[in-house]
Formats: structure tokens, C-alpha cells, sequence
């Protein structure tokens, strides 16, 4: 790699390898790493350490860090740093298997809170001390600023308050994306000032990481591309929810609630998500906006056709076609797409003045409309809630979707109660399933409860579902929200022990 990526004199004296660059985490440091679905996570550094932390076992020694993220990385980060068992803790949102098998047979501590708390909670040092910051960036300039990559997260968070910092400067990322960023610092009470975001492509900070050079130990040229996030075609469930979402849209701009443009977009992560956003860019709109935490491929389908003006995100996660697409026509889109801190993609200020539509997958639901989006069965995580809380209790329209049933129809998605909540029922205004979309707004426990079963049920459940409510509404101690607290959970219990739900 040339010179040119790394203009700072000081800093170029610090390039080394990966290996060595790895000698400056120790036993027990936290490390913050940049990374969010899959893109502009560290590539190199993780898997040097984690040969350090094989190396270490092998001398029996117990080697293991905690990992704080933007959200999930990729398997040269965390899948690496998990397969050696190198992580005592974890936050926030992760996909990875590894990961996730950790985390569930209670190896790695893993808290799983609102993506915009993050930076907060790591500042006041609810976390413990961030001893190293480990950020992939595509440049350094001549004063010593940072050209970002592909995702913002919490990177400068991390810099501000790690001991030491260790860059790694991306080859393979396109060089011009110099200018999407726009890195604006949220500070702490009492000192808090109105985020000046009041619409979806208003610049309010400047596009360059800050880091102080003294803190920088190393400086690591890498040359790799971030991870290529397939999407599958929209299967017959997913384009029918896109159908009813978008139908449900376009009464609401008859109805003069929305206007036509809609009201800016926020898409959470999957196929479905994918899918709304292929429907969208089929449908009658134009000049439609974006305030999301991630953009997908679906999304830059629509600033391709022109029907998606603006979008706002904290990073990019596409398919190795839609970078391909991405890089070759990055000036394009940099007029379009603004990748800011996931403390200001995901802030409930800017959300709730915006009026964003909100539109999150699930894996369950209750009745009454509360939603599980994280524990499988009650106990077991799944990815975690990223950024969909932040969204749902602010947003406009706040909508969940799944299909009705899980595990080839094995288990219903609407269940009398979660087995977790996320969020609450106060929080959710609409619920979809393939059968049918369940708007909520406005309906009292027991309306909701009717509306939800008989719009959003797979046929085969709504018959146990109908008694179970009819008995909880002559059976339990009071008649605003009804539940048999005996046997709420008993769909649960079955499925633990394989029995059909
Ligand atoms: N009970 C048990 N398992 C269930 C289930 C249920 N009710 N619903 C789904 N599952 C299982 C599926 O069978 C599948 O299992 P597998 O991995 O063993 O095949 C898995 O959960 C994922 O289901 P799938 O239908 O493929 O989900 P998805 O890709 O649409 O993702 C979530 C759904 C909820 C996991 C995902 O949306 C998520 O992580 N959400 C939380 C974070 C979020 O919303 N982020 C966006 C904020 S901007």
C-alpha cells in the first residue's frame, strides 16, 4: 500500500504488523472496536490477538478481553476472538454463532442494551475503563484527522476515551468516501445541547474521526473488503408482509396522516426488511427519505432508481454486488447517504422531531402486542435489540413484523405472552405477519388482543388463541389486560419439551 493513506508523518512512524500491533492489548483490557453489521470492523488486529490468546491457553494461561462494538462484526472480529474464547464481555448487538454459543452457554457476559445508550454508558463507565480503542478507518490526513470507513458506531467515542489506539487503515476501502460522514459529538448532561438534525439530510459536524496522536500505538495497513452480507430473494411470506405495509402506507397518505413522500424510513436488519424496500421501490413514491442505523441493499436499490432522495444511517452493510455498485459510483451516492454516530442515527430527540417509520422484525409477539425480539423460548439470545428500541418508543409508526409461525409452522409467533419483552406493548402500534396487519393504535388490552389475533394468527392457532383469551376474560383478577398467569407460558413449555405449541 502506498504512502498516501497515511499523510501524517507521526503516525506513518507507527505503521507496523498486526502481530505486533496485538502485543498492546494485555490480559483483561477492554477494547472498543469499530464495526456495525458487518462493515468497517477491524480486520486484522482481532485475529492476531486472538492467536496471542490461542498462544496463551496453550501455556495455560487465561487470556480474555471485553469487546465493546458499534453492533455486530464479522467472523475476522468477533467470530475469531470467540473461537478461542477470548471474551469475558460483550456489548451490544452481535450475529455472529460463535458469539452467540458463547454467550449462551454463560462463557461471555453479554449485555445487550439500546444502541444509542452505548457511548453514554461506556463515558459514565458503567463498562469499566476502555483501555484500548481498535478502529478501522480508510485515511489519515496530513494534521493527523481520520477519514472514516464504512460504519461510524461508536468509533469516536472510543478514541476520546481509550488509554491507547490502534488504527487500522483499509485499502480496500474506497478512498472516496472522504465526505459521507458527518461526525457530530452528542457531550454528557448537564452540557447537552439540541441535536441540530431536523431533517434527514442536514449536516451538522464534520466529516473526520479526531484522535489525539500521542494515544496511538500503532498503525496497521490492512487490504480487505468488509464482509459480504447476502440478502436472499423475498420468499412468499416476505413479499406478503411488504405487501400489507405498504398497503397499510398508502392508506395512510389518503387518510392525511403521512405525506406522500412518507415520512423518513428506518429499516432494520433481514430479508424482510429487504423485501419492504424492494416493494417501496416498485410503488408509487417518490422522493422518499431515510433515518436508519444501517442501509442495506434495498436502500441503495432505491437512491439508484431515484426514489430514495436521501438516507441517513451509521453504516452501510451490503452484498459484495451492492459494494461493488457502491465504490464504483461512490460519488453518486455520497451526495446522497450521511453516515453519522449511532448516537445520533439511533438519538430519540431527532427520531421523534423527524417522525420516523419504524419497521423492525421480530420473532414473537403477544396478544396484547408486547414484543420479543431477542430471547428464543425466553432464555436463549438470538442477535440482541440494536437499535430497534431506540426506534420503536420514538418513531412516528412504530411496526413490528415476522411471519406467523417459526420452525416449519412448528411454533406460532403469536403467543399469549413473550417469553421476553422488548418491547412494550406502549411501544407498538403495528404488528404484520403474512396474514394480515394488525394497527393498534388507539385500541384498549382486550381490542388489541381481538384485532391482533384475528389479523396477524396463523388459522391453525387462532382456535386455541380465541380460548385462551375468552377463559383469561373470565378468569383473571381484572378485565383491562386478562391473563391466566398459570399457563401464559404453557405454548412455551410445549415447545421446550417439542410438543407442538
Ligand atoms: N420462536 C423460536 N424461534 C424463532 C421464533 C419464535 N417465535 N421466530 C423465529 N425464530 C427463529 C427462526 O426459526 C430462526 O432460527 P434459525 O436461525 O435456527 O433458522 C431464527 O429465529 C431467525 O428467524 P428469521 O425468521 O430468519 O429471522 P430474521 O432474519 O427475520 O430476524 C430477528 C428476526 C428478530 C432475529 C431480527 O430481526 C433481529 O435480530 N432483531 C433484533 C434487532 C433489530 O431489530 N435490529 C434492527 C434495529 S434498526
Amino acid at each position: 500500500m502506498s504512502d498516501s493513506r497515511i499523510q501524517n508523518a507521526a503516525l506513518r512512524g507507527k505503521i507496523m504488523s498486526a502481530d505486533d500491533a496485538a502485543a498492546f492489548v494485555n490480559p483483561g483490557d477492554n477494547v472498543g472496536v469499530s464495526g456495525f453489521t458487518g462493515s468497517g470492523h477491524p480486520k486484522e488486529v482481532p485475529q492476531a490477538l486472538a492467536r496471542r490468546i490461542e498462544a496463551a491457553a496453550g501455556r495455560g494461561e487465561t487470556f480474555r478481553v471485553g469487546l465493546l462494538t458499534g453492533a455486530s462484526t464479522a467472523p475476522e472480529c468477533d467470530g475469531v476472538l470467540f473461537q478461542v474464547n477470548g471474551v469475558a464481555f460483550r456489548t451490544p448487538y452481535q450475529s455472529d454463532p460463535d458469539c452467540r454459543n458463547r454467550i449462551n452457554a454463560g462463557e461471555a457476559d453479554y449485555v445487550d442494551v439500546h444502541l444509542s445508550h452505548v457511548a453514554q454508558n461506556a463515558a459514565w463507565g458503567h463498562y469499566g475503563k476502555l483501555d484500548v480503542a481498535l478502529i478501522e478507518i480508510t485515511a489519515i490526513l496530513d494534521d493527523g484527522r481520520l477519514v472514516p470507513s464504512t460504519a461510524i458506531g461508536n468509533n469516536q467515542t472510543w478514541l476520546d476515551l481509550a488509554d491507547r489506539v490502534i488504527l487500522e487503515v483499509n485499502a480496500a476501502q474506497s478512498a472516496r468516501l472522504e465526505g459521507m460522514h458527518d461526525i457530530y459529538s452528542v457531550g454528557l448532561p448537564p452540557h447537552r445541547k439540541p441535536i441540530p438534525v431536523s431533517a434527514t439530510a442536514d449536516r451538522v459536524g464534520e466529516p473526520y474521526l479526531r484522535v489525539d496522536p500521542k494515544k496511538v500505538v500503532a498503525v496497521v495497513e490492512t487490504n480487505c473488503l468488509d464482509r459480504d452480507t447476502k440478502f436472499s430473494e423475498p420468499d412468499e411470506n416476505s413479499r406478503r408482509i411488504a405487501g400489507h405495509i405498504l398497503d397499510f402506507l398508502q392508506h395512510e397518505v389518503k387518510k392525511g396522516r403521512i405525506p406522500a413522500n412518507l415520512l423518513p424510513l428506518q429499516s432494520g436488519v433481514g430479508n424482510v426488511a429487504n423485501a419492504v424496500m424492494a416493494g417501496l421501490n416498485d410503488g408509487p413514491y417518490e422522493n422518499l427519505t431515510a433515518y436508519t442505523e444501517v442501509l442495506q441493499d434495498g436502500m441503495l436499490d432505491m437512491i439508484r432508481s431515484g426514489k430514495l432522495v436521501c438516507a441517513s444511517a451509521t453504516a452501510v452493510s451490503f452484498s459484495a454486488k451492492a459494494l461493488t455498485d457502491f465504490n464504483a459510483n461512490i460519488d453518486e451516492y455520497r451526495k446522497r447517504i450521511i453516515l453519522r454516530p449511532q448516537e445520533v442515527s439511533n438519538h430519540p430527540e431527532v427520531i421523534r422531531r423527524l417522525g420516523i417509520i419504524s419497521m423492525n422484525g421480530m420473532l414473537e409477539a403477544d396478544i396484547y402486542g408486547n414484543v420479543n425480539s431477542t430471547h428464543v423460548l425466553g432464555s436463549r439470545m438470538m442477535n440482541g435489540l440494536g437499535g430497534s428500541g431506540d426506534f420503536a418508543r420514538n418513531a412516528y409508526l412504530s411496526i413490528f413484523m415476522t411471519p406467523s409461525t417459526a420452525k416449519g409452522g412448528a411454533l406460532s409467533c403469536i403467543v399469549p405472552m413473550v417469553a421476553h419483552v422488548d418491547h412494550t406493548e406502549h411501544d407498538v402500534q403495528v404488528l404484520v405477519t403474512e396474514h394480515g396487519l394488525a394497527d393498534l393504535r388507539g385500541l384498549a388490552p382486550r381490542q388489541r388482543a381481538r384485532r391482533v389475533i384475528d389479523k396477524c394468527a396463523d388459522p391453525r392457532f387462532r382456535p386455541a388463541l380465541d380460548d385462551y383469551l375468552a377463559r383469561a376474560e373470565k378468569g383473571a383478577n381484572g378485565k383491562q389486560t386478562p391473563h391466566l398467569l398459570g399457563e401464559a407460558f404453557n405454548w412455551h413449555l410445549r415447545a421446550l419439551r417439542g410438543e407442538p405449541m
